[in-house]
């Protein structure tokens, strides 16, 4: 089969092309942790308010001392509020929502997950620098949507 010259070069490009991009999801996944969710649980969102976990969104220290902050975002609010979690620590934030999808970003770290009505997302980060960090809802929730932030104090 004959292919022409210019036919030849468009298709390395096309590869080299694919090639780069795969490179770059793996390169961000292993070396700055952009991952896709892989913590899949369920929780009824009608029925947070009795939830034994996230009835009072909370930080607490489990018994292994790892530091966990269940986050519950409704509109247009974020519980608890503000949050505060130790500096050069691991901790692992549980998010859910109580209506509608919501977002969860700690502005200028890559702490940054969904909040989805019916299930729990979990990611586990450690905030190197103390102070205080915007938390904001990134997906669009309703009329207030712009107004749906949160204050995160690292001590
Ligand atoms: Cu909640 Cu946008």
């Amino acid at each position: 089969m004959h292919i022409e010259l210019y036919e030849k070069i468009w298709m390395w490009i096309g590869a080299s092309i694919i090639v780069l991009f795969l490179g770059s999801i793996l390169v961000g996944a292993m070396t700055a942790a952009i991952q896709p969710p892989s913590h899949i649980e369920t929780v009824d969102p009608t029925a947070l308010s009795k939830h034994p976990e996230f009835a009072a969104g909370s930080v607490r220290k489990d018994p292994d001392g790892r530091v966990v902050v269940s986050v519950v975002a409704t509109m247009f609010a974020f519980g608890p509020d503000p949050i505060e979690v130790p500096a050069n620590q691991p901790v692992t934030f549980r998010v859910t929502s109580g209506d509608v999808l919501h977002g969860f970003e700690v502005v200028g770290t890559n702490a940054n997950a969904m909040a989805i009505p019916g299930y729990v997302s979990q990611f586990t980060i450690t905030f190197p620098r103390p102070g205080e960090y915007v938390v904001a809802c990134h997906e669009y929730c309703g009329l207030m949507h712009h107004a749906m932030v949160g204050k995160l104090i690292v001590k």
